[in-house]
């Protein structure tokens, strides 16, 4: 794994944009895994502005996001589907054709989950897969205690998610409590990972992640097995982790060709 500390989440945000752009720039027919939440909005705000002032080219990107909540069309605010249009989708030239994310209104959930990850391996496979990381150690939607191998499917939300994503909602009551997710073996499968996480919230799933066990209890350690996994943290959410030297270390003599900035 390698791990990346910067001084806050905006240069760590805009360290992740340039990762993805070098991506799209080397093979502009990619295959992008996308994620949603507050941590990579500020990186999809950089990624619109390479496309608008340095020409960044998203016409043969194909997209698939992690997830999506259960029961929410995709004209509700707070449906992955409207957050993506809203926040990268409608500001470059992506053929909407070419957006993948779960239908959690499919009337049929197993028969969508499962078309899901056809429709990955259809599209060649993830090339870069983005994730963010909840404060209990998920990825997408992949609570404690799932299986580390398991894919596409529905999840039931835990308490501590519900309780974090709840104030977009209004209330718990109305969040949803069920979501289709990849699952951890879905996200596996990506030939690069990257993930991001930043502030206080995050600094404990960021060292069990890291420096924990691989445990199913901490979904995001399965990030430990994976041959290609990035993971940009800032100065707080990297603050409980007991080899922060050794990781600024290896970062500090990186080949010119392994540097990102
Ligand atoms: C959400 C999403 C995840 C996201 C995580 C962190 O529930 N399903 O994909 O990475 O929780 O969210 P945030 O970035 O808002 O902290």
């Amino acid at each position: 794994m390698e791990v990346i500390i910067r001084k806050d989440a905006d240069t760590g945000c805009l360290l992740g944009a340039r990762i993805i752009a070098r991506y799209v720039r080397e093979k502009p027919n990619c295959v992008l895994g996308l994620a949603t939440g507050r941590t990579p909005l500020r990186l999809y705000q950089e990624l619109i502005r390479m496309h608008r002032d340095e020409g960044l080219d998203f016409s043969r990107v194909t997209t698939f996001n992690l997830d999506e909540y259960v029961g929410l069309p995709a004209t509700h605010d707070q449906s992955y589907r409207y957050f993506m249009r809203e926040n990268l989708f409608r500001h470059i030239n992506i053929d909407p054709a070419n957006t993948h994310i779960p239908d959690g209104t499919a009337a049929d959930l197993h028969t969508e989950c499962r078309a899901y990850e056809e429709r990955i391996i259809a599209a060649g496979g993830i090339d870069l897969q983005l994730l963010g990381l909840g404060r209990n150690g998920h990825i997408g939607f992949n609570e404690p205690s799932g299986s580390l191998r398991s894919r596409t499917w529905i999840k039931i939300l835990s308490e501590q998610t519900l309780q974090d994503n709840s104030d977009v909602f209004g209330s718990r009551s109305a969040m949803p409590r069920h979501a289709i997710t990849m699952g951890i073996g879905t996200i596996l499968d990506a030939r690069r990972c990257l993930l991001l996480a930043f502030g206080p919230p995050k600094a404990r799933a960021v060292e069990r992640m890291i420096e924990g066990p691989l445990a199913a209890i901490c979904p995001a350690s399965a990030l430990q097995l994976h041959p290609r996994a990035t993971v940009v943290v800032d100065e707080a959410s990297g603050s409980a982790l007991q080899f922060s030297d050794h990781y600024r270390w290896i970062d500090a003599n990186k080949l010119p060709w392994q540097r990102y900035d």
